[in-house]
């Protein structure tokens, strides 16, 4: 790291806060103002940042109450990172930031992190490309406020039978189980994944005729991946993970 750019933008990773890059924790280290959504971010992660440096948490905040005071930072001389959880490239509204930066002409630097569904795949101990079984990995989510092209509608999508890594869907659980089981078969098995690496983690594995009420009887709105694959079912301690009726696995809540 010998010429640093004004603005980092740093991926967090999924919740433990040792799963951020070591590029990340320098970068961390060296800043004057992290920048950080509290919701997605673990406060742990801040550990990293000197005891002087600024911490605003922007988890209230709007992208368009949060660009003036980076900027504003980074006019004033002052080494900034903006914290996203997982990897900035997924769902984390970077591009808009960008366009930003570009139009501020503030020069920014982009450090992956761990994305959720990588933690999910490593929790559950699956590959995700099994070899004569899937070799294809989707990630998508349902369409919400956010809208998705109609080209990738999820029915669409599931006649690949792909690793399906569902983002931002607990609140449209019932529509994806419908979508997906145009093509997937009902006993496909699925993880359904809460906050992972949180303290309060839960792993619920299920089929995906199932996807929907375990999402309702576990009361999942928010942070939940769905894991959709055949490469569950080929992970090597099955016959102990796999059950047709869902059951907790790791800190199970009840
Ligand atoms: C705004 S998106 C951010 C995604 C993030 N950039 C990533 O790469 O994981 C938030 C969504 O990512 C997923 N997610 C992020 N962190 C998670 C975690 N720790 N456990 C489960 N799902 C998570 C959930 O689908 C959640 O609704």
């Amino acid at each position: 790291m010998t010429h640093l750019h004004p603005v980092q933008i740093v991926g967090a990773g999924p919740g433990d806060p040792d799963l951020i890059t070591v590029r990340g924790q320098k970068l961390l280290a060296l800043a004057d103002t992290v920048f950080y959504a509290g919701s997605l971010v673990p406060e742990g992660l801040l550990g990293w940042c000197r005891p002087e440096a600024e911490r605003i948490d922007t988890r209230s905040l709007t992208l368009e109450a949060i660009l003036p005071d980076l900027i504003a930072r980074v006019h004033a001389g002052l080494r900034v990172v903006r914290l996203h959880s997982g990897d900035p490239c997924l769902y984390g509204a970077v591009h808009e930031q960008m366009v930003a930066l570009v139009e501020a002409e503030i020069e920014f630097e982009i450090v992956p992190g761990i994305s959720a569904f990588q933690a999910a795949a490593a929790a559950l101990k699956v590959e995700l490309t099994v070899p004569g079984l899937v070799q294809t990995i989707i990630l998508t989510r349902a369409s919400g406020r956010t809208g998705i092209p109609a080209a990738e509608e999820l029915a669409g999508l599931a006649a690949h039978r792909a690793s399906l890594c569902l983002y931002l869907s607990a609140h449209h659980a019932v529509e994806c189980e419908e979508r997906l089981l145009a093509h997937y078969p009902p006993e496909t098995p699925v993880a359904v994944c809460y906050r992972l690496g949180w303290p309060d983690e839960r792993i619920v594995r299920t089929r995906l005729d199932g996807l929907a009420r375990t999402t309702r009887e576990e009361k999942l709105t928010r942070t939940t991946l769905y894991l959709i694959s055949p490469a569950l079912e080929a992970a090597p301690s099955r016959s102990r993970l796999y059950h047709p009726e869902h059951h907790h696995l790791f800190r199970a809540s009840h």
